[in-house]
Order: C-alpha cells, then sequence, then structure tokens
C-alpha cells in the first residue's frame, strides 16, 4: 500500500515526530496561502503530540482548528475533544478563539452535526458538492481499525458527498459528530498517529487487507485522496513487516 510509516521505540517519539511533521505542513500551507486550516482527532494517543505542537513556535494566529470528530458532550466534559485540544494546544499555543471551529457537542448530534458541516462551507467558501482542503487532518486508529468515529460496517463510510454527520457509536454507547470520507479524502496532507500493544492487530489487517474501507475504515486515504503518513510507536508497528528495521 502506498503508505508512508514511521515506526519509533517509544510513543513520546512517535508523537515529536508526528507534531514535527504537522509543523512542516502548516509552515508549507502558511507560505502557499497565508493560513492553514488544520483538523484534529480526540481519544487518549494525542496529548503528547498536541504539547509537541504547542512548544512549537508556529504562527498560529494564522492556523485555523477544526476537528475530525467529537464526542456529543458539552466542551467542559472529561469526553470531549475540543477540551483535550484546549487543555494541551489551544490555551498554551494562544490559539485565537476566532481561529476555533469546534463541534458544537453541547447540541443534539443531528444540530451539531449540520452546524459543523454549515461552518465548514461557509470557512471554506464551498459551492454544493465541493469538498474542503485541509492542510493537514490528524487522525488516529483504534484498536478494531476505526478512524474518526466511522466504526467497522458504519454505512456511512461509503458517502462520497457529505462533509460531517452524527453517528451513534454502539461501542461506546454514545453520539458522535465525524467528518465524513469527503473531507477526509481530501484533505491535502494526512497523518496517521498511533501507539500501544493493542492497535498491532489492526495496523497488520489496515496495511496489508485488501482495500476495505467499510471493514477497516483506517484505509480510508490509502487508495484513493492523498497521501497519508503514519507515526507509530514500536509496541504498535511489532506485527509489520520490517518493524524493526524502520525506526
Ligand atoms: C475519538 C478519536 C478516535 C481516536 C481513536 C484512537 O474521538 O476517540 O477521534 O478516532 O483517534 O479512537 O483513540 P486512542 O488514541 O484513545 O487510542
Amino acid at each position: 500500500m502506498p503508505f508512508e510509516w514511521h515506526s519509533f521505540p517509544e510513543a513520546k517519539a512517535a508523537a515529536e515526530a508526528c507534531a514535527e511533521h504537522i509543523g512542516r505542513e502548516i509552515e508549507e500551507a502558511l507560505g502557499g496561502r497565508g493560513y492553514a486550516a488544520l483538523a484534529l482527532s480526540g481519544g487518549t494517543t494525542p496529548k503528547p503530540m498536541f504539547a509537541c505542537l504547542a512548544a512549537m513556535k508556529l504562527p498560529w494566529d494564522r492556523v485555523q482548528v477544526f476537528w475530525v470528530d467529537e464526542r456529543v458532550v458539552p466542551p467542559t466534559d472529561a469526553e470531549s475533544n475540543y477540551k483535550l485540544a484546549a487543555e494541551t494546544l489551544l490555551v498554551p499555543a494562544r490559539v485565537p478563539q476566532r481561529n476555533v471551529h469546534r463541534i458544537r457537542g453541547e447540541l443534539t448530534a443531528g444540530a451539531a452535526a449540520r452546524a459543523y458541516a454549515q461552518e465548514i462551507r461557509e470557512f471554506f467558501g464551498l459551492d454544493p458538492g465541493e469538498m474542503p482542503e485541509f492542510d493537514v487532518v490528524h487522525r488516529g486508529m483504534g484498536p478494531d481499525g476505526h478512524t474518526a468515529s466511522l466504526f467497522p460496517g458504519q454505512p456511512l463510510i461509503e458517502d462520497r458527498q457529505g462533509l460531517a454527520s452524527a453517528v451513534y457509536v454502539e461501542k461506546k454507547s454514545m453520539w458522535r459528530v465525524t467528518l465524513l470520507p469527503g473531507p477526509l479524502l481530501a484533505a491535502r496532507s494526512t497523518v496517521v498517529l498511533a501507539a500501544g500493544p493493542d492497535k498491532g492487530e489492526a495496523l497488520r489487517s489496515v496495511f496489508n487487507e485488501p482495500y476495505d474501507p467499510v471493514l477497516y475504515p483506517a484505509q480510508l486515504g490509502a487508495r484513493e485522496g492523498r497521501p497519508v503518513v503514519w507515526f507509530l510507536d514500536r509496541a504498535a508497528a511489532r506485527l509489520l513487516e520490517g518493524a524493526e528495521a524502520a525506526g
């Protein structure tokens, strides 16, 4: 698969390398367009990466921050992806509030998804059917190969027209709002940060099984859309061919 992947001895090193890569992509976008549009995921893995990003001297006043997905909870909730980013990146890096385009998890899932899709349309000035081109999309991957809030078997994974949707995640018993495949595939650059031994099996399937994003959602972007760069720790990469050699 046309993946570029890098394995590091520890999760912290993978997080640092991922942050540096995002920083370079942001700088390149700023040089070209004067601003950069970044979309972040949540969960637990990104925390050290966000801290590294916050410590980089980037012109954050010219970086527009969006989310790949969000849990439908208030922004003060411990489950909120916005809260995680605010505490580890937005506040420390002093990202202006006007640059923050959070998914409003305090609304109902449907209302939050509609509001977010409208905010994306307005920011990017999209014509009907047009996709936003985020400069950098940061994604994670779950132990089941999900990415964003697109879990295996989710029919929305075949949607290439929509921007964002509410999804009920059975295994988490919670509503989420997620970007749909269209914006994920249209990203100018995508990074996936995955760490921990529980990601090993999914990574092996995502990298080696035939392309089937409904079964392995993290494969999105592997064959259609632009390249994806993976940052892994050794524990997550342990089942990949040549893992010992890389990193
Ligand atoms: C979320 C994320 C999700 C995450 C994976 C991995 O809202 O949870 O966007 O897609 O990237 O579930 O999560 P961990 O980093 O916690 O393993």
